[in-house]
């Protein structure tokens, strides 16, 4: 990260809660019909590493420093305004551990296909962009990304209101702890929602105001660190009878310690920014 106080991740394993929200009818759909499903047959419970097949959305976003990212659809993906480089820039999907190449396996002999990249053709940052206000940004890649097993988008909620969502999982190959080197593996943890207006006082040195265009979410055991920023933070949501992994934040900031709070970017306050941006730039 370019500031140290961009998060991202000590990412201890906490327990695992599902989420089960009831959704609406109404004009409200997903972002990409396709998103938010893994294949969970070799889910292993309880591990502080992200489960290899578990995070197929998840992109390592190469520029000046490396930041997290999310694929959203076969063109774009999602990440924070700050993880822009003027630099050109890459995203590698379908990875997990950032130093080996070809296969990634697991302990018990499962693994996923090599990690493949791609060029950024067009960098896209929210227009208000200013020191963490609309930390948000797309990438277009140079090329369609295809979708496999390993390789798939998150859902983004376009019109909709879930019900109030209280924990969420946060994932990244930031560093493990403040100061420190970056995670090889992906790891993942979960956070609970704080109140804003807490947050908002232990940022109050921040030129940005924790506002409703943020999410500040906490855990005794799991916080972003540097190099986590862009990365997404979700939970599973029951959409039209199936569980779907749903994008809510984007990692931003935190304290300098890496423990305690993080400020996600409110993906739904700029869910018509991504919707437009995304068409005005597709070709
Ligand atoms: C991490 O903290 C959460 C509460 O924020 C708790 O539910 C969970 O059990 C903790 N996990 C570990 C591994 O200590
Ligand atoms: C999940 O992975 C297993 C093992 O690779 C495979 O047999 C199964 O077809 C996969 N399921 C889906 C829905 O892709
Ligand atoms: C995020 O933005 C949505 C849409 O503007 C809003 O309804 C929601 O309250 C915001 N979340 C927080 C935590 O402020
Ligand atoms: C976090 O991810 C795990 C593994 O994919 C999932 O089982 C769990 O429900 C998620 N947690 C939340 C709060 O959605």
């Amino acid at each position: 990260m370019t500031m140290t106080v961009f998060k991202t991740a000590e990412i201890v394993a906490s327990a695992i809660l599902f989420l089960l929200i009831a959704t609406e009818e109404g004009s409200a759909y997903l972002f990409e019909p396709n998103c938010g499903t893994a294949n969970i047959t070799y889910k292993i419970p309880g591990k502080a590493d992200a489960d290899i097949f578990l995070n197929p959305w998840m992109v390592l976003v190469i520029g000046e420093a490396n930041c997290g990212g999310s694929l959203i659809n076969s063109r774009f993906v999602l990440t924070a305004a700050h993880c822009l480089s003027s630099s050109p820039m890459k995203a590698r999907f379908g990875d997990y551990d950032t130093e080996h190449s070809g296969e990634d396996c697991m302990p018990s002999g499962d693994c996923i296909p090599s990690a493949f990249a791609i060029d950024v053709d067009k960098k896209i940052s929210h227009e208000d962009y200013d020191n963490f206000k609309a930390d948000i940004a797309l990438l277009r890649m140079r090329s369609t990304v295809k979708f496999s097993e390993h390789v798939r988008p998150i859902c983004l909620l376009v019109d909709e209101q879930v019900g109030t969502i209280s924990h969420f999982n946060i994932t990244g190959w930031g560093q493990t702890k403040e100061g420190g080197k970056l995670s090889r593996i992906l790891k993942t943890g979960t956070q609970s929602e704080v109140d804003s207006t807490k947050c908002a006082g232990r940022f109050k040195l921040f030129k940005t105001q924790v506002d409703s265009f943020h999410i500040c979410a906490g855990s005794s055991n799991s916080s972003a660190c540097g190099g986590d920023s862009g990365g997404p933070m979700s939970a599973v949501i029951a959409y039209q009878g199936t569980l779907r992994h749903t994008q809510f934040g984007i990692i931003s900031f935190g304290l300098r310690s890496c423990r305690g709070l993080d400020v996600h970017t409110n993906v739904s306050y700029y869910m018509d920014w991504i919707v437009h941006a995304t068409k005005t730039y597709s070709v």
